[in-house]
């Protein structure tokens, strides 16, 4: 199964948000496999974003991302990369589509609430920085079972 690596960012976790992002995620019925709470150091943080390093917003980056707790977690699915960045909306809050956790949540293009990974590689990597694999739960869930039965 598909797995994607999804942080809520520290003004989420600031802004009592870590619920919601969590029932967006389960009312998608996607699979939480690994899930902490964490305050991340500048080395991951910047091992995280290593492929925005050189860019002018990579240094406000860094500073909010370590500036508070995350909730850091390994999500499974049919096609859940694609699925939770649709949840999370662009990157610009302003840009977002209505219904999605940055437009209805976040107002600035750095503080926007939700981590998605952005393709298979991505999740993998970014995965194995906040989690081993003996962290990663293996479980099935009903849909799972039922979705065989329509093939
Ligand atoms: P993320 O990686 O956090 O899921 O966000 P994303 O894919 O939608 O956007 P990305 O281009 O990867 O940017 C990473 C994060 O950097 C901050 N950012 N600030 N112009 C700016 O000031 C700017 N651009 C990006 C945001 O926090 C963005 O989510
Ligand atoms: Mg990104």
């Amino acid at each position: 199964m598909e797995r994607t690596f999804v942080m809520v960012k520290p003004d989420g976790v600031d802004k009592g948000l870590i619920g919601e992002v969590i029932s967006r995620i389960e009312n998608k019925n996607l699979k939480i496999t690994a899930m902490k709470m964490m305050k991340i150091s500048e080395q991951i943080a910047g091992e995280h974003y290593k492929e925005h390093v050189g860019k002018p917003f990579f240094p406000a980056l860094m500073r909010f991302t370590t500036m508070g707790p995350v909730v850091a977690m390994v999500i499974e699915g049919p096609n859940v990369i694609e699925v939770m960045r649709k949840l999370a909306g662009a990157t610009n809050p302003m840009e977002a589509a209505p219904g999605t956790i940055r437009k209805e949540y976040a107002m600035y293009v750095t503080y926007n609430i939700v981590h998605c990974s952005d393709c298979v590689d991505s999740a993998n990597r970014e995965i194995s920085i906040f989690f081993n694999e003996n962290e990663i739960v293996s479980y099935s869930k009903s849909l799972e079972k039922w979705n065989e039965l329509l093939k």
